[in-house]
């Protein structure tokens, strides 16, 4: 069995790159004779029947654009059998039989609920996390770590004239990729991580010994999952002696135009994830793994967890003597 009639909706946190994703959903399901409908406010909108048919001048002018023009939600409602059996009955009404799913983990879950109602469901993983199994990268990672390294160059400028110590806070709720990736692309003295135990008072040694030979700034940076990087920044100018300052990005990694890479690994996904959908595939989340585009079972994708790189890890620390 085949669909003939498929929506897309975005959920969970927003991410740069979710907008290409939507758009080469729309354009291939047109391209390949389906109609298309999408889904304003994720499975809030699919409860509250906010679905609109979509064209090919409906997603014009947005490759380029952060955010997304569906919007998004989180909504608890779609957790429960009721929630659930209300989505699907509004898809199933307007003769929607397929529903491609951009967001994160939570939202994969609900797309695998929707399944269970008789809907044909793809994931694509939309969040700036990179916490999401069977893709080496998840659409907005690439550019939230392009921000944060942006932001750290910055503070290096001011750092390096006062001497000072920048401890910088950014995203990632249970997953130390932002950190790690930004973290190594910046040079960072030490990346506090929740994958990977650390102590602070051997990086505050560290610091200190750095400073007495020459060095000029520091800089710590923290995934948001171990704690708040304002403890961080004074525990180590207490044991340290070095004035570390701390700078939280916060949304400010959520925004923005899209790099290049995560335009074009939406643009894959989105288009891969209708292909698979028309070939009779569902409950599953496409991913891009070693230069491979796979589809995986969201059964196994939520159960499972992405390995942290220690490589990296080791090799960012090695290199900021
Ligand atoms: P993300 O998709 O970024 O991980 P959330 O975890 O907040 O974001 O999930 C997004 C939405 O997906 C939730 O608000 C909820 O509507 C839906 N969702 C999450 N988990 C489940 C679940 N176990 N069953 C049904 N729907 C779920
Ligand atoms: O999952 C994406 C993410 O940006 C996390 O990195 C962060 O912890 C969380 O969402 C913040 O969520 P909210 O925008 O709802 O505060």
């Amino acid at each position: 069995m085949t669909v003939k009639s498929i929506a897309v909706l975005t959920s969970g946190g927003d991410s740069q790159g979710m907008n290409a994703a939507v758009r080469a959903v729309v354009r291939s399901a047109l391209y390949n004779g389906l109609e298309v409908y999408a889904v304003q406010r994720g499975y809030q909108g699919l409860i509250n029947d906010d679905i609109r048919q979509m064209d090919l001048r409906s997603v014009g002018d947005i490759i380029q654009r952060g955010g997304t023009v569906l919007q998004t939600a989180r909504c608890e409602e779609m957790r429960t059998l009721e929630g659930q059996q209300k989505a699907a009955e509004n898809l199933k009404k307007r003769g929607i039989d397929g529903l491609v799913v951009i967001g994160g983990d939570g939202s994969y879950q609900g797309a695998h609920k929707l399944t269970l109602q008789g809907i044909r469901t793809m994931g694509v993983p939309g969040t700036i996390d990179n916490d999401i199994p069977f893709t080496d990268f998840t659409i907005g990672f690439d550019t939230a770590v392009s921000i944060v390294v942006d932001a750290i160059n910055k503070l290096r400028d001011t750092m390096t004239s006062h001497e000072r110590s920048s401890v910088v806070e950014v995203m990632g709720r249970h997953c130390g990729d932002i950190a790690l990736y930004a973290g190594l692309a910046s040079g960072a003295e030490a990346i506090l991580v929740p994958e990977v135990e650390f102590d602070l008072q051997a990086v505050a040694k560290r610091m200190r010994d750095n400073f007495e030979h020459g060095k000029k700034h520091s800089i710590i940076v923290v995934a948001e999952g171990v704690g708040e990087g304002e403890n961080v920044a004074k525990q180590l100018t207490e044991s340290s002696g070095v004035d570390s300052r701390v700078t939280v990005l916060g949304h400010i990694q959520r925004g923005g135009t899209p790099t290049h890479n995560d335009r074009v690994l939406a643009s894959r996904l989105g288009d891969f994830a209708v292909r698979r959908l028309i070939e009779g595939d569902s409950s599953k989340g496409v991913g891009l793994v070693n230069g491979e585009l796979v589809a995986t079972d969201i059964d196994k994708i939520v159960t499972s967890k992405k390995p942290f790189n220690l490589d990296m890890y080791d090799l960012a620390l090695r290199l900021s003597q």
